[in-house]
């Protein structure tokens, strides 16, 4: 991996290439909803909200995000730019956000994965996640765009 690649805080200033990030790799977005710019604004003025991306020559190559509420620590929207992957990225934005999570004393982190998304399962798997075939993902919404 190269040492040029650095992961920081993400800034509002990074809004429209952390989006772009996610297009290219096919995250969903919610533009109307959770992540409108305006509700990325106040997310990240939580305490509990660690926005982190990686940066290459300017560029934003990579990103997380994650969250906790105080039991459990969540890692969410891993994302690496297609260049960029198979060389220890994600598993540097993984550790990143531990790293934060294990500081605010969060012991368990958590992601939830889609059922299609194989290689996103082997790499938290790599990553020492286990698997809970036994849990069910139940949510309720205002609308479909939240
Ligand atoms: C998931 C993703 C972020 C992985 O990024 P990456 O930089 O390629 O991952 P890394 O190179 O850090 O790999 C971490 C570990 O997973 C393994 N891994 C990576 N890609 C893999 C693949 N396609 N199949 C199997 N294992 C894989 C690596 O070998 C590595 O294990 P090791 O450290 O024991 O060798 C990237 O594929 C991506 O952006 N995917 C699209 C977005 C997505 O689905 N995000 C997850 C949402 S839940």
């Amino acid at each position: 991996m190269s040492e040029t690649i650095t992961i920081r805080d993400f800034k509002l200033e990074d809004y429209m290439a952390l989006v772009h990030l996610w297009q290219q790799v096919g995250l969903p977005y919610k533009p109307k909803g959770r992540d409108a710019k305006e509700k990325i604004a106040r997310e990240i003025l939580q305490p509990t909200a660690i926005f982190l991306v990686a940066e290459s020559d300017d560029r934003i190559i990579g990103a997380v995000l994650g969250t906790q509420d105080g039991r459990k620590g969540w890692i969410n929207r891993l994302a690496v730019a297609p260049g960029f992957r198979g060389q220890g990225l994600g598993r540097r934005l993984i550790e990143a956000a531990e790293q934060r999570l294990e500081e605010a004393g969060i012991e368990i982190v958590a992601c939830l994965i889609e059922d299609w998304n194989t290689i996103s399962q082997a790499v938290f798997t790599k990553c020492g996640y286990s698997r809970h075939d036994d849990i069910h993902y139940f949510s309720k919404r205002k609308n479909a765009d939240v």
